[in-house]
């Protein structure tokens, strides 16, 4: 694994265009094996995940060309519904490519996903969620098969007993070539980008409403048709340069985001003192130089959306821990998404854990150390942090980054950092 060699302190400064959003292109890539047509994906992100999602749905026959984070999937004549154990341990987001794979050939196997540094990650959710659809689902030698039943019709109700995205994502993908039936999903996720794979399936013909509130229905269909989409931008990329500049004591212009996607963020931020403009008709955000000595802590609970999202809490951990005063982070989604704390403390951070909850003891200067990056956004905390630190720090296995960040060298260097990258 590569690392970052990186110099500090900078005050970034300069502007910087948000991409699109890896987290919705996953799902809407998993989505398009349903289409009976050529799909056509803009503002693509050209990342790790995006790249192994391509791997994923090249091996089940689809033909599929990337440039100009474009992407373009042609259909499958024969379609092979087993997907490799190696590109799913990958990437957590490749199991959601299971239902869609069942119904539309029948049967379909996937291997379970491997944990994370984030956490377990099960995903009993989304079996018992395709099992309430009336799909068949074993689980053998770490390998998930199901299969659609031969007749399938009436209304499915389902409670979802935790908003969780992947689960809504996946469960809300499959119903929608369920011909006959009628599908309700209960205490669904509310991300802004569930709203995006509802609207991608409905411009294929899907008839799904809902999405953005705590219910979603899906009126089964026989056939999808192609389609030319184009991606909501990724607001958490937009939150982490917008932490980014903030921390630095820099000025910016962080470009191609919607605001409202990040209300959340926006509040913590006022809450410490901080100065920005928001221009929604413009999609930008402005940070004027803010002096950290005039902010002060805060406390944040980490809550799906609309809540304060739990993959800005790395970074803003990083920032909380440069601001006077004590904050304190309560981690509610994952159990335990606090690998970067120790890194954290390498370069000065003052942090304590119990079990969910992180107290930080503010007002520190960070100094230059190595350590080591466990997950995208822990990599994007560190990033921050090394930044922020007086002298050179090295962040090693830096390569999650790149899972998660299109063009993240170029795009900090443009904005002044001092970051070289060595491969290994
Ligand atoms: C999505 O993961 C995102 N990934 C994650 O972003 C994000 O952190 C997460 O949602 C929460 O917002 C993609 O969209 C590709 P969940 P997902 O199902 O769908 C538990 C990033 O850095 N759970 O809402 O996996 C789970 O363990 C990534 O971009 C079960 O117990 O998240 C977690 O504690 C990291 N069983 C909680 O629910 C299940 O079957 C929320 O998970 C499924 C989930």
């Amino acid at each position: 694994m590569g690392k970052f060699i990186i110099e500090g302190p900078i005050r970034l400064n300069g502007e910087v265009e948000i991409s699109g959003a890896k987290n919705s292109a996953l799902p809407i890539m998993a989505a398009s094996i349903l289409s009976s047509g050529d799909v056509s994906l803009k503002n693509v992100p050209d990342l790790g995940d995006v790249r192994t999602m391509i791997d994923i749905l090249n091996s089940a026959g689809f033909k599929v060309s990337f440039e100009n984070n474009i992407l373009s999937i042609k259909k499958a004549d024969k379609l092979n519904s087993n997907v490799p154990y190696e590109l799913v341990s990958k990437m957590r987001a490749s199991f959601n490519v299971l239902g869609p794979l069942t119904v539309v050939n029948g049967e379909a196997t996937v291997a379970l996903p491997g944990g994370c540094s984030i956490g377990v990650r099960p995903v009993d959710f989304h079996i018992e969620g395709l099992k309430k659809l009336g799909f068949e689902v074993e689980q053998q030698h770490g390998f998930v098969t199901a299969r659609k039943p031969k007749k399938l019709s009436g209304d499915v109700n389902i409670y979802l007993k935790y908003p969780s995205v992947g689960t809504t994502e996946h469960l809300m993908t499959t119903a929608t070539l369920m011909k006959g039936c009628r599908v309700t999903l209960n205490n669904v996720a509310l991300e802004p980008e569930i709203i995006d794979l509802q609207n991608f399936l409905n411009s294929m013909g899907a008839k799904i409403i809902g999405a953005g509130t705590s219910t979603i229905i899906i009126e089964g269909v026989e056939k999808l048709s192609g389609t030319d989409y184009s991606i909501i931008p990724d607001r958490i990329e937009a939150g982490t340069f917008i932490i980014a500049i903030l921390a630095s004591e820099g000025t910016g212009k962080v470009k191609n985001v919607i605001p409202s996607h990040l209300d959340a963020l926006f509040e913590k931020l006022r809450e410490i003192g901080t100065k920005f403009d928001i221009l929604e008709p413009l999609r930008e955000v402005h940070i004027p130089r803010n002096n950290l000595r005039e902010l002060s802590g805060t406390d944040i609970d980490i809550e799906p959306y609309p809540g304060f999202p739990t993959d800005l809490q790395p970074q803003m951990m990083a920032f909380l821990s440069l601001v006077n005063g004590k904050s304190v982070i309560v981690e509610n989604v994952f159990k335990s998404r606090f690998l970067h704390v120790d890194e954290l403390k390498r370069m000065g951070a003052r942090i304590d854990i119990k079990g969910n909850t992180a107290i930080i003891d503010g007002g520190v200067k960070y100094t230059s150390a190595p350590v080591q990056a466990t997950d995208i956004r822990a990599s994007a905390a560190l990033l921050i942090a090394a930044i922020c630190a007086d002298g050179v720090s090295i962040i090693n296995n830096i390569e999650h980054i790149f899972r998660g960040y299109e063009n993240v060298i170029e795009k900090f260097k443009k904005l002044g950092a001092k970051i070289e990258y060595i491969k290994e």
